[in-house]
């Protein structure tokens, strides 16, 4: 039967989702945009990437936040072994890409800053796949 969710849970995941989609499709899009901001010349680069971060790392926050939020709200209903082993799955992943992307951040090499920004994307891009999988 379709149903429509409760107030409190559309705000809920819809903070989560908006999250998500700031922290994960902003980089995406940083990715697609570097190339024209690099011919600009300058520390354009340097600053555009500074400017998401401003973005980037309060909607991490709120990821975790809300990701707390998530579990305690759906943990009674939700708790097969199945869904724990998928959530602990995804709390590394987590983990992993906020480390990357402060790694990334940190970086002075061209290497490094190419390992650490793909590691942070590839393992956000899990994360949301991971979490799509929660939600059932
Ligand atoms: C990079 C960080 C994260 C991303 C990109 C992310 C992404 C997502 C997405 C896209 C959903 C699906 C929402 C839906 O279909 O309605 C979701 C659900 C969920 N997330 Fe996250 N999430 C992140 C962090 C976290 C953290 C840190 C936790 C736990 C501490 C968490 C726990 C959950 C849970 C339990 C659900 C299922 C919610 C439900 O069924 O009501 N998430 N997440």
């Amino acid at each position: 039967m379709n149903h429509l969710a409760p107030a409190l849970t559309t705000v809920r995941l819809s903070l989560h989702v908006l999250a998500a989609a700031v922290f994960v499709g902003g980089q995406v899009t940083m990715v697609g945009l570097l190339p024209d901001v690099r011919r600009l010349g300058g520390d354009a680069g340097v600053r555009i990437a500074r400017a998401f971060a401003k973005v980037s790392w309060p909607a991490f926050g709120v990821l975790l936040l809300t990701g707390i939020w998530n579990v305690s709200a759906v943990h009674a209903s939700h708790s097969t072994s199945a869904w724990k082993a998928v959530l602990m799955v995804k709390i590394g992943v987590v983990v992993l890409a906020g480390v990357a992307a402060w790694l990334h951040s940190r970086s002075t090499s061209k290497k490094s800053l190419a390992i650490w920004g793909s590691i942070a994307g590839i393992a956000s891009l899990a994360a949301v796949v991971l979490g799509v999988l929660l939600s059932g």
